[in-house]
């Protein structure tokens, strides 16, 4: 029976791989939380590679405060960067495929047509530059990994866009959000489906690839869908960017290409309001 290891296995996304991961019982999967697996304590991440043989480890443990990461540079860097390092270190003496989570902040945002895997990278703020720096020290001490950049994730688990909408559509009567930033929302049960096909299928075709649903909006266009497909009222005003500041820079375009995903293990991947409106089911059933 093949061993999973899912790291940061209380997270939205490992969360979810938990859900499309239940029916596979031809799969044992270890979720470990932050609390069973610090993934930046080299030795812990050593003996716990020691003691147990994975065949796989899907690493979706993250620092992901985008914003806050702008304060917290070193722990970003800590959990995103050393953290990748000491998984690849381990995968690669026990033998193990590393399938790391990446982002669609590694790119500035200043292309204008959709990203592929090869395009030039230029992260602009530090969360996308922690991210970059634990891919390439993957790719630097590791050939067996797969590194999944993805966009825009929600489900029903955690805190993300969908759920700070809903809550919002209960607590006022308009809301203005940004309609110049363009990308593709991605609901992360159907990354955790991609993740498991990889694993499934046993591809050996190791490299960097794109997921995100098909399809792509602005954050006022995913707020508008969200609010329609829940039958919330309230009166939404588009803005731009530079009337809402963060402190992290956002990309303004990061639509990723799917080309190589789709061909390489054969994906059918969901158009983003389909995909919003079974996560929206899925909330209203909880
Ligand atoms: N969310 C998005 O919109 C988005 C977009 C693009 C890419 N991604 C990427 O997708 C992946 C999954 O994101 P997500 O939304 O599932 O994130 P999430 O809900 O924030 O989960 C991240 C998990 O990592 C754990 N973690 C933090 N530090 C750790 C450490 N040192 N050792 C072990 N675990 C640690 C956290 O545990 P604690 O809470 O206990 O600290 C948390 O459960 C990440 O790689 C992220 O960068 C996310």
């Amino acid at each position: 029976m093949k061993k999973v290891l899912v790291t940061g296995g209380n997270g939205q996304l490992a969360r979810c791989l938990n859900d499309v991961a239940n029916p596979l019982t031809k799969y044992e999967f270890i979720f470990a939380g932050s609390t069973d697996l610090d993934i930046t304590n080299t030795n812990q991440v050593n003996i716990f590679f020691d003691q147990n043989s994975f065949n796989y480890c899907i690493n979706c443990a993250a620092y992901t405060a985008v914003d806050k990461a702008e304060e917290e540079s070193e722990r970003a860097f800590k959990i995103n960067a050393t953290g990748a390092e000491n998984l690849a270190k381990a995968c690669l003496v026990n033998e193990v495929t590393l399938i790391h989570i990446s982002t669609d902040f590694v790119f500035d945002g200043e292309q204008v047509c959709s990203y592929e895997e090869r395009d030039t990278t230029n992260p602009i703020n530090v969360y996308g530059a922690s991210k970059l720096k634990g891919e390439q020290l993957i790719q630097e001490n590791l050939s067996q990994y797969f590194i999944l950049r993805t966009s825009w994730l929600y489900s029903e688990y955690g805190s993300n866009f969908l759920k700070t909408m809903l809550r919002l559509g209960n607590e006022r009567d308009q809301l203005n959000v940004v309609s110049d930033q363009i990308g593709s929302p991605t609901y992360a049960k159907d990354l955790a489906r991609a993740i498991l096909k990889i694993i499934e299928i046993d591809s050996k075709d190791y490299g960097i690839y794109h997921y995100a649903n098909s399809g792509n909006t602005s954050w006022y266009g995913f707020a508008k869908a969200i609010f329609e497909e829940s039958s919330v009222q309230i009166a939404l005003n588009e803005i731009k960017s530079e009337e809402y500041l963060t402190p992290a820079k956002r990309p303004y375009y990061s639509v990723l290409s799917k080309k190589k995903i789709i061909e390489k293990l054969d994906l059918n991947i969901p158009y983003w309001k389909d995909s919003l409106k079974v996560a929206i089911k899925t909330l209203n059933k909880d």
